[in-house]
């Protein structure tokens, strides 16, 4: 493949873009308070703020200070009352090949009646409802419901095991749970009700339960626990269409998003109204050069993560763009190509889709490219692909060969890539490129967006040069920012504000190329990033301890060429406890039950020993090296070099 070193957008894409020039960096450097609260101001507010931000009590911030909005509102009623209420603003695309088209009229009702409903339940403003859901329309339904009667929502990712969703809904003190009997996975149905009633087992904040019906009678049956249960189909539609949106506070929390720390307990980071619907409806719209009344958006996240929040409800709902869902995997089969053997299946659903609905933006993540790299091009060679505009890049660093794959094959040589850092904690994205403006390079994603500052520092917090490399820190509060870790505001101060005194520290590493573009290097921490999923080594080996044969456990992130990194796992044995593979199969699932199928470690060893310095630390780095099969470096510092030896014997044997 040829090297492509930049990469500029056509003369026709900057004639139509947006942004032309870099004047909206010149006006928010200038006045980066001013600059934000005009980006506010494209949103309907209730009351107008008095104040852009207040930062007298940093680290917790609060933006448009006394203004008053609804986010529900924002993302639908405005829309309607212009006249957009035709628009369709999603279409869905099932697994198994069903599709539904939503206006925006269409959801604004739903949404009403849902929100109703919630009421109905006794649900108020200030509370908190669960939500375990496959990818289907109910879930963005069920979020603008929560967020209109102001009740914030804390979305569970639906593939996330029966303990995982206990344990937030009991931090949350969620009251009400909205979930379906289950989803379209891989060609056959993934039930999650029965999942439901296990976690049920432990939270008793939960009085009710809204079952969105799926699947049906095609699978097991689903068990309704009488006075807790409703189906949703039997309670919503009974509501009234109409339900005035609360009217709430800037500062008023939207949602909860659970994530991993380094820590074995998740933090619920916290996203509040005003500063978080302004910055993800800007980023959404210059990032990708949106243009809603041509624009069909597609981004291929699940709305259980971050990105499926910011960039396929709030963002394009609020600025009025038509989007897609889509169910299931890239590679599940439609009815017609259904075969025992998934890898004869097609793998061409994606492109199929972009194909048929000439989709213009798609957003996908780094560990997808490179599974289609593996599959090969004749799958997108096969689809007219020539709708595509713009593509998106989240979750991890975008290796350049990735970069240029997806350049070549899926934007025909002809759309920009922006490749977008952000995290669940700043809530929108903060470096990205502006497509006609920006000149890309495979890999980098270039700089902050106007209004973001960053820098990197090394280890004593001094700025590094350019070039140079340090950790990624965000010097000035951004309105998306998290305000704080439910629950717990000194967690928040250590976790975020306390390695750098004044500064954000995102957890990565970075380096500032000769031209002062930046490139992500990824976790600088305990946390992995598998496929684009955080996860704490910590959490992992509170899993594997949890099991009756371990005694001990320490897991790392390898790299790994399609996911980005890979789980390795290294456990000691009980006294009395054999090693054997159906031990080693059940330590893994025993990770997939605890957790969820993504945690469950890729590889692990059963060694003797771990390699722990002198103070009784484990050396991960060791452990690291190990696994990626290079030679032990530096073991000076350990208690006892001799279980070297021992332990890659373990690992190779
Ligand atoms: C990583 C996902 C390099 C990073 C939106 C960050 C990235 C973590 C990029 C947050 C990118 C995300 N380039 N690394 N474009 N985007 N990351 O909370 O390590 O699931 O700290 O949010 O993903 O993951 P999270």
């Amino acid at each position: 493949m040829e090297e492509l070193r930049t990469f500029e957008a056509s003369e026709k894409f900057k004639a139509e873009a947006l942004v032309r020039d870099r004047s909206m960096y010149e006006a928010a450097a200038a006045d980066r308070l001013a600059f934000w609260a005009e980006q506010a101001s494209g949103l309907d507010w209730v009351e107008p703020w008095s104040e852009v931000l207040d930062w007298s009590d940093a680290p917790f911030a609060r933006w448009f200070v006394d203004g008053k909005l609804n986010v529900s509102a924002n993302c639908l009623d405005r829309h309607v009352a212009n006249g957009l209420g035709d628009r369709v603003a999603y279409y869905f695309e099932g697994e198994p090949g069903d599709k539904r088209t939503i206006t925006y009229a269409e959801l604004f009702a739903e949404v009403q009646q849902a929100a109703n409903a919630l009421k109905d339940l006794g649900v108020k403003k200030g509370d908190r409802i669960a939500i375990y859901m496959p990818m289907i329309p109910e879930l963005p339904v069920a979020m603008l419901a929560c967020a209109r009667i102001g009740a914030a929502h804390s979305v569970v990712f639906g593939g996330f095991s029966a303990a995982s969703l206990s344990d937030r809904i009991i931090d949350a003190e969620a009251q009400v749970l909205i979930t379906a009997d289950g989803g379209y996975r891989r060609g056959a149905p993934s039930m999650l009700k029965g999942i439901v009633d296990d976690a049920l087992q432990s939270t008793p904040t939960i009085t009710d339960v809204l079952v969105v019906q799926r699947i049906g009678d095609a699978a097991e049956p689903v068990n309704m626990q009488e006075g807790r249960d409703h189906w949703w189909h039997d309670v919503v539609p009974g509501f009234s269409a109409s339900c005035p949106p609360e009217v709430m506070d800037a500062e008023d929390l939207l949602y909860l998003l659970y994530t991993s720390g380094t820590t074995g307990k998740p933090k619920g980071i916290m996203h509040t109204t005003g500063g978080y619907l302004t910055q993800a409806a800007f980023t959404h719209k210059y990032v990708f050069d949106l243009h809603p009344e041509t624009d069909i958006y597609w981004c291929a996240a699940d709305i259980g993560w971050v990105t499926g929040h910011s960039y396929i409800v709030y963002g394009p709902l609020a600025n009025g763009c038509t989007s897609l869902i889509y169910e299931g995997t890239p590679d599940t089969p439609t009815e017609e190509r259904r075969t025992g053997d998934r890898a004869a299946w097609a793998k061409d659903r994606f492109w199929e889709i972009i194909a048929n609905y000439g989709v213009t933006k798609l957003y996908t993540a780094p560990t997808a490219i490179r599974t289609f790299m593996k599959w090969g091009t004749q799958w997108p060679q096969g689809q007219d692909l020539s709708s595509l505009k713009v593509l998106g890049s989240v979750g991890e660093p975008i290796n350049p060969e990735a970069w240029v794959w997806y350049h070549t094959y899926i934007g025909g040589g002809r759309c920009p890539i922006v490749d977008t850092w952000w995290q669940t904690e700043t809530g929108a994205m903060m470096i990205a490129p502006l497509p006609a403006v920006t000149t890309l390079k495979p890999g980098s994603a270039s700089g902050t967006l106007p209004g973001i500052s960053a820098e990197l520092v090394d280890d004593a917090g001094q700025p590094v040069g350019v070039p140079g490399g340090g950790y990624l820190t965000i010097t000035e509060p951004w309105p998306s920012m998290l305000r704080g870790i439910w629950g717990d505001p000194q967690r928040y101060k250590d976790t975020y504000w306390s390695r750098f005194p004044g500064r954000y520290f995102a957890g990565d590493g970075a380096k500032f190329d000769a031209d002062g573009d930046i490139w992500l290097l990824g976790r600088v921490d305990d946390v992995m990033n598998i496929s684009g999923h955080r996860l704490s080594t910590t959490e992992i080996e509170s899993a594997l301890v949890d099991h009756p044969a371990v005694a001990e456990a320490a897991v790392v992130g390898r790299d790994d060429a399609t996911t980005g990194q890979a789980i390795s796992a290294f456990v000691i044995l009980r006294g009395g406890v054999t090693a054997s593979p159906e031990l080693q199969a059940e330590l893994r699932n025993h990770v997939a039950t605890l957790i969820s199928p993504i945690a469950k470690p890729a590889d692990l060893a059963m060694v003797p020993e771990l390699p722990k310095t002198r103070s009784g630390k484990i050396m991960r780095r060791l452990l690291r090296d190990m696994a990626e099969g290079r030679s032990i470096g530096d073991t000076t510092t350990l208690a006892d070099p001799s279980i070297v030896p021992i332990i890659e014997e373990a690992l190779n044997g």
